[in-house]
């Protein structure tokens, strides 16, 4: 089973990932985590992402696909896996349709999660919060200006992936302004017709 799972910032796509790991037991695999860490290790590709992520604008197409290919080579990936913020663009999404078709495998759904901008906003807020109360370090683009450029970049970049996916009769919204438990009970209706 390969699922994407495709929203903007803050729209619950690390949060229900966490729960689709548990209960189908396939790899979330996150560009966003992978780039973190590369940035924390300050490998090459960290260290030209670095500026990117913290202004808010999208890693090259080319650097990010590389990533993903890569990582799907892993056994843990065989029975399926989830691609959490990737891909984020159309040739990124073309980029994925050819490595799967020399594998001979395809995208299985493309889960869009939808909520309203003014509930993201608040999301962040509570997140930031969160973040400060458990003492870890918030994300250096967790701040407000940052975030409204992300929803920016999300609007022009990766929106278009909806009617491409749609197109490819792929795509299944989830109303994600319900709670985790609903957007997950909802997610899982999905893929259980998905797995059959
Ligand atoms: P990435 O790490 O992918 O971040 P993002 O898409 O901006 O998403 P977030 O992690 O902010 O939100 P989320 O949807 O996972 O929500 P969450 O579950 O945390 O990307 C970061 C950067 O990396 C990009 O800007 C870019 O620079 C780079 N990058 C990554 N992938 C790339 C790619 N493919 N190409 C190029 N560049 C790339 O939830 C948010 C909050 O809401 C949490 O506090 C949560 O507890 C809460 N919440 C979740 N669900 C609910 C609910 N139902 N009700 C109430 N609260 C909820």
């Amino acid at each position: 089973m390969i699922v994407i799972f495709l929203g903007p910032p803050g729209a619950g796509k690390g949060t229900q990932a966490a729960h689709i790991v548990e209960r189908y037991g396939i790899p979330q695999l996150s560009t966003g985590d992978m780039l973190r860490a590369a940035v924390a290790a300050k490998s090459p590709v960290g260290l030209k992402a670095k500026a990117i992520m913290d202004a808010g604008n999208l890693v090259s197409d080319d650097i990010v696909a590389a990533i993903i290919e890569e990582r799907i080579e892993a056994d843990d990936c065989a029975p399926g896996f989830l691609l959490d913020g990737f891909p984020r663009t159309i040739p990124q999404a073309e980029m994925l349709d050819a490595i799967l078709t020399k594998k001979e495998r395809a995208v299985d759904a493309v889960v869009e999660l939808r909520v309203d901008e003014a509930a993201l906003i608040d999301r962040l807020r509570n997140r930031i919060k969160e973040t400060k109360a458990r003492g870890e370090e918030v994300r250096a683009d967790d701040n407000e200006e940052t975030f409204a450029k992300r929803l920016d970049v999300y609007r022009e970049q990766t929106a278009p992936l909806i009617p491409y996916y749609e197109g490819q009769g792929k795509l299944r919204a989830v109303d994600g302004m319900q709670t985790v438990e609903a957007v997950s009970a909802a997610i899982d209706a999905i893929l259980d017709q998905i797995q059959g």
